[in-house]
């Protein structure tokens, strides 16, 4: 019996991209403008791609969220209490070895649950993680945080992680929909712990999101390679320009890929034919910025109630920690 025991519970069967994945996909190319959910983004290839971008000079919050964390870990973890630590998309860990640090030093760390849709890469890290806290048990689930919220691990004091800025890829109705669903799993008392990206000047965002080796055009551009190979479809990607784009009133980054002629694509999988007119786009993911007193009162809709919100010292990112109130309005 090893000190550290690591269980995988598997939610997604291993098929579920091709069930899930066609339904999603059917819905996207059905409506005008063509929308595509970004989760089919992280692929092994993409979720590299997405490692590789993360340490680009240009894309400021992964070092930004990590100074936050390395500076308030000891404070979270003694004001939260929590033993229990879920974290929502987890990637790598990478970042969250600095919270979890601090819930270490405290002494009371006994969980950890990374919920991630790779499973690959939640084996990975739950196996770094194992090794460096002896005694943690680490269940890790295999998911997505947009329909697997039901079955989050029960334990004493929990807090849930969702890091990185990532509740910025939701769309308005759909980010105030998950908000709430997970504000549903949390007992009174129990706490949230959200890395969300601040409105700034909008060059310095866009930088970000255009990064002149072309590692997010790649990364973007990775969309239609899953649908190639998962839907055996016949997308050309040298026939798209990735195009990020600011947008102003929605406070958002709108990354695109632009059709630079007319074309027709077939994808078989969904038995389907897709015109596409010269200039036409396909909006593959958004990354929305937040301000923190509207943020805070989006939370306070779900029964979310801001204790504090940390920034770095450059007050780029914001790292937000709410506890579910006793009863909701
Ligand atoms: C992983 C969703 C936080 O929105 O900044 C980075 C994804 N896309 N560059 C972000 C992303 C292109 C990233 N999140």
């Amino acid at each position: 019996m090893p000190d550290s025991p690591i269980t995988v519970d598997v939610r997604l069967p291993s098929d579920w991209a091709a069930g899930e994945m066609r339904d999603d996909i059917r819905r996207s190319f059905a409506n005008r403008p063509i929308v595509l959910p970004p989760k089919w983004l992280y692929d092994d290839y993409g979720s590299d791609l997405f490692d590789q971008i993360t340490r680009l000079p240009q894309y400021y919050p992964t070092e930004a969220e990590r100074s936050i964390l390395v500076s308030r870990a000891d404070e979270i973890a003694a004001v939260t209490g929590a033993d229990t630590i879920i974290e929502l998309g987890s990637g790598t860990s990478d970042k969250t070895r600095t919270l979890l640090d601090g819930f270490h030093r405290g002494g009371q760390l006994r969980r950890f649950t990374p919920l991630d849709v790779s499973e690959a890469t939640l084996v990975e890290a739950a196996t770094t993680l194992a090794e460096r806290y002896d005694g943690l048990e680490v269940h890790a689930l295999v998911g997505d945080f947009t329909r697997h919220l039901a079955h989050l691990p029960d334990g004493d004091r929990r807090m849930v992680a969702f890091l990185g800025g990532t509740v910025g890829n939701f769309y308005v109705e759909e980010r105030h929909a998950f908000l709430g669903a997970l504000s549903d799993q949390l007992r009174p008392g129990e706490w949230l712990l959200l890395g969300v990206d601040l409105v700034k000047d909008f060059q310095r965002i866009l930088a970000a999101y255009h990064d002149v080796a072309g590692l997010t055009a790649r990364f973007i551009k990775n969309s239609l390679t899953v649908l190639n190979r998962n839907l055996d479809a016949d997308f050309d990607l040298g026939a798209f320009d990735y195009v990020p784009l600011w947008d102003d009133l929605e406070e958002r980054v709108d990354m695109r890929l632009r059709s630079l002629m007319p074309q027709r694509v077939r994808i078989d999988g969904l038995d389907l034919d897709v015109a596409l007119g010269e200039g036409e786009e396909l909006r593959v993911e958004i990354s929305a910025k937040f301000r923190p007193e509207k943020f805070t009162a989006e939370l306070s809709d779900v029964g979310l109630d801001v204790f504090r919100l940390w920034t770095d010292e450059n007050e780029d990112f914001g790292l937000v920690l709410a506890r579910r109130v006793t009863e909701q309005a």
